[in-house]
This record gives structure tokens, C-alpha cells and sequence, in this order.
């Protein structure tokens, strides 16, 4: 068996965490493979709604496992918040959920250090979530970072102490006050919750997953265009939120992967700071985000919103080795009487289709104007009963891509979901 990939190919917030839920029946693995609390991934069904960070979307579904892979960095404190705040009971929980060793830890310092951090970058925020994810990724490349399996040393405090000291110099450094003893309390209730959940050589599970014949699915978190290497640097996240991610994230060879699903809203959206060449800062931009409710679902941050770039979608389909798209939030156009899409941009008076190495020398944004649908195509079951415009739309969308849409989201719910073969 193959381990497919579900990713986003803009800035976040895509909608993986729902048509990761919605995909799961087909699956009997689901791991997430980077990221950490800074992900707000929302499910909804049953006329609830839940947000995800830490845990993967697979957990509503009865008979399935979920992983934390080790590419993720796990907060123990948001870790137990969720899982009191699931609404499944906790011996449930545990029985879905394993935890890889190898998963660093997000220590009460870290989120003091990115708060520092960014208070220190003045005028050039990143826009952080503040949850600790840079310095704790930091310290993993740093080969100073705490695991998850380093929970079960005996002498944990004293090897957390020594880890935290370092912190604590940069933070007297920065000049800032802070109350650490409260917030270290927390942490280590939480991780007494925390080392009640099964933990394990995810790497080793999984390949003897596959070799039994599950079906594994791997979720990412954030977007192509916050990749630490691929996204528009240094306005991105700290990990590699791309196909490769999903290899080092869960210990899987590259050979052993097989379809890579990308998610993309039918627009564009961006939260924190950055470069994002198509954003709307009118009244086009506001009506997307009032229909398609933008406020980010871990900050509660409104999202920055704009028309569908092709450019840095076919950049970010070339980058995971897309193979099937799936078209996300359709029915937040509806009601648009045209639709703008981005096909090239011009630098140096020169028209350009690729994504240049600096987003902020494009000069100009070529548009292809669309026609839009006037109906509300939420209720809508069947790829046959989409309006022409919208099936135009997506056409034109697979006929600049080359790879075919097929699942076309109309709306926040399970069901809301259009599956074409
Ligand atoms: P993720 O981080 O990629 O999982 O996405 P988020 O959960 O942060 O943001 C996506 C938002 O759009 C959530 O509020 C979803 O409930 C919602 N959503 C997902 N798909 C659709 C859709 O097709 N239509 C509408 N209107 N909302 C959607
Ligand atoms: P999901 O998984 C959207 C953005 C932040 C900021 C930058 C760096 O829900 O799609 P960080 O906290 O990682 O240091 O922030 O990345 N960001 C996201 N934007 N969706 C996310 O996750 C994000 N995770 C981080 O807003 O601009
Ligand atoms: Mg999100």
C-alpha cells in the first residue's frame, strides 16, 4: 500500500480539516505530519462544529487511528484542552489516538520567545499565531529540543530545567517580564494528561500499516505558500508544510507515496502578514469575507481575501506533484457577477506565468474575467446540477493545471461535499 497526502496550496486554511474528516471511511490510518497549534482545522456535522490543532481530523470516525507524526511540535497544554473539548469520551480518545516519540515538545518558554520575537520585528511582523511553533522548531534544528519520549526520563525536571535556562537568558535579553511559574504549572499537569495517551515509533507502525494493507492518510497542516522554504519566505511558518514534509513528518520513503490530494479555495485568503498579489482590499474582498466567513479559526484574526492566483496555484501543484485537486468553498462565489482569476503577472513590462522569486516585483496582475452563477448551489448534490458558470469555471481551472477536480466543496458541512469521478 501507498500513503496519500492531503496538503494546501495557498496560505492556509483551505479546508483540509473537513475533507480530511470526509475522506476518513476510506482510510484506516490518519497522521498529521508538521505543524503544531498554530492549525485551526474545522469539522463540521450533526450541526456542530469543531476545531482541530493538534489532533487529526480522523478522530469522529469509530474504528479508525490517528496519528501525531513526528514532524509535529505538540503544545501538552492545547493537546489536553482538545481532547477535554471533543465531545468523545477520553478512554475513546486514547484508543484513536497514538503519539509518535520522536514529536517535539512546545515548552511555555517557546511561547514567550515568540511573543518576544515578534514584538521585536516592529513594523515587519510575521503575524504569528504566538503559539510557540518558531522557537520550538528552532530548537529542534538546533538539536536542543525536549520529545515526547523524553517524558519518560526520570530525571525530566531537571533535564527540562536545563533545556529552559537557555530560554530564559535570551528572554532577560529581550528585557520583558513574565510569569513563568503559572504557566509551567499548567504544562506540567498537562503532560501527566498527556503521558496517559499511547505513545510509539509512529515510523515503525506505520510501514507495518502499509505492509498489512491499511490505507494511510497523511494531513497537513498550513499551506504551500507558508512553506519555510517554498512560501514567500520569511512571512511563512516554520516547517515543511509541502508533499516532502509529509516524508520526514511521518518517516515514510518518498517511493511509498501515492496520490497527493491539494486543496485550494475556488478564491484566495492570507492571514498575518506577507506578500498576497491578488488581494482585494475593496468591496469584492469584504463580500468574501463575510460570506465565506474569514476570521482565522485559531486567532479568530479576519483573513485577508482575494481572486484565485493560477500563477501560485500551478507553482504549488509543480512543488507537491499534485494529483488530484479538490475545489473548496465554491458556493462563496455565488452571487459574483464576474469572476476574476489571476493567469500571469508582469515584471520589467515582461508577462510572466511563473511565481518570481519576489512577489513584491510584480508590477501588474493579468486577469481572465469569468462569468459568475447567481444561485445558491449550497444544497446542491451532484456535479451535473452545477450551474454552466461554475463548470466553466472549474474547467478552465483543470485545463491551466493539467490535473483534474474532484471533489468541489459547497459548503462548511460533511455532506456538503460533490465527488466526481
Ligand atoms: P483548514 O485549516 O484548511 O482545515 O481550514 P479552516 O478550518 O481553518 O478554514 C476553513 C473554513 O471554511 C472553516 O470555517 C470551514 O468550516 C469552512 N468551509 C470548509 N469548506 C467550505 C465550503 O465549501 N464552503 C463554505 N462556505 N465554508 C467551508
Ligand atoms: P491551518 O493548518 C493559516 C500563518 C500565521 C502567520 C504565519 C506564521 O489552519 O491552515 P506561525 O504561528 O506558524 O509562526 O505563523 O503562518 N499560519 C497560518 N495561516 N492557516 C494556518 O494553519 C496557519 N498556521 C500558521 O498567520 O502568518
Ligand atoms: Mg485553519
Amino acid at each position: 500500500m501507498k500513503i496519500d497526502i492531503l496538503l494546501g496550496l495557498q496560505w492556509g486554511d483551505e479546508g483540509k480539516g473537513k475533507i480530511v474528516d470526509a475522506l476518513t471511511p476510506d482510510y484506516d490510518i490518519v497522521a498529521r505530519f508538521q505543524g503544531g497549534p498554530n492549525a485551526g482545522h474545522t469539522i463540521e456535522f450533526h450541526k456542530t462544529k469543531h476545531v482541530l490543532h493538534l489532533i487529526p481530523s480522523g478522530i469522529f470516525h469509530e474504528g479508525k487511528i490517528n496519528i501525531i507524526g513526528n514532524g509535529v511540535v505538540l503544545d501538552p497544554v492545547v493537546f489536553r484542552r482538545e481532547v477535554e473539548s471533543l465531545g468523545i469520551d477520553i478512554e475513546t480518545v486514547r484508543r484513536r489516538l497514538l503519539i509518535s516519540l520522536k514529536a517535539h515538545l512546545i515548552l511555555p518558554t517557546h511561547k514567550l520567545l515568540d511573543a518576544a520575537h515578534e514584538n521585536a520585528l516592529g513594523d515587519f511582523k510575521i503575524g504569528s499565531t504566538l503559539r510557540g511553533i518558531g522557537p520550538a522548531y528552532t530548537d529542534k534544528a538546533a538539536r536542543s529540543g525536549i520529545r515526547v519520549g523524553d517524558l519518560l526520563r526520570k530525571n525530566f525536571r531537571e533535564f527540562y530545567n536545563e533545556h529552559v535556562s537557555e530560554h530564559l537568558r535570551i528572554l532577560r535579553g529581550y528585557g520583558r517580564s513574565y510569569d513563568l511559574q503559572d504557566l509551567e504549572n499548567e504544562w506540567f499537569d498537562a503532560t501527566e494528561f498527556l503521558k496517559h495517551f499511547k505513545t510509539v515509533n509512529a515510523d515503525y507502525y506505520i510501514d507495518r500499516s502499509l505492509r498489512e494493507g491499511r490505507c494511510v492518510l497523511a494531513e497537513g497542516a498550513q499551506g504551500t505558500m507558508l512553506d519555510i522554504d517554498f512560501g514567500t519566505y520569511p512571512f511563512v511558518t516554520s516547517s515543511n508544510t509541502v508533499a516532502a514534509g509529509a516524508c520526514t513528518g511521518l518517516g515514510i520513503a518518498p517511493s511509498r507515496t501515492g496520490e497527493v490530494f491539494g486543496i485550494f479555495k475556488a478564491y484566495c485568503t492570507r492571514v498575518g502578514s506577507g506578500p498576497f498579489p491578488t488581494e482585494l482590499n475593496d468591496e469584492n474582498g469584504q463580500l468574501m469575507r463575510d460570506r465565506g466567513n474569514e476570521y482565522g479559526s485559531t486567532t479568530g484574526r479576519p483573513r485577508r481575501c482575494g481572486w484565485l492566483d493560477l500563477p501560485a496555484l500551478k507553482y504549488a501543484i509543480m512543488i507537491n506533484g499534485v494529483t488530484r485537486l479538490f475545489m473548496m468553498k465554491a458556493d462563496v462565489l455565488s452571487g459574483f457577477s464576474e469572476i476574476e482569476v489571476c493567469t500571469s503577472y508582469t515584471i520589467n513590462g515582461e508577462e510572466i506565468t511563473e511565481l518570481p522569486y519576489c512577489l513584491t516585483d510584480i508590477e501588474k496582475l493579468n486577469y481572465k474575467t469569468m462569468a459568475g452563477w447567481n444561485c445558491d448551489i449550497t444544497g446542491y448534490k451532484s456535479w451535473d446540477e452545477m450551474p454552466v458558470a461554475l463548470r466553466h469555471y472549474i474547467e478552465f481551472i483543470e485545463k491551466e493545471t493539467g490535473v483534474p477536480v474532484t471533489i468541489v466543496s459547497v459548503g462548511p458541512d460533511r455532506s456538503a461535499t460533490i465527488y466526481r469521478q
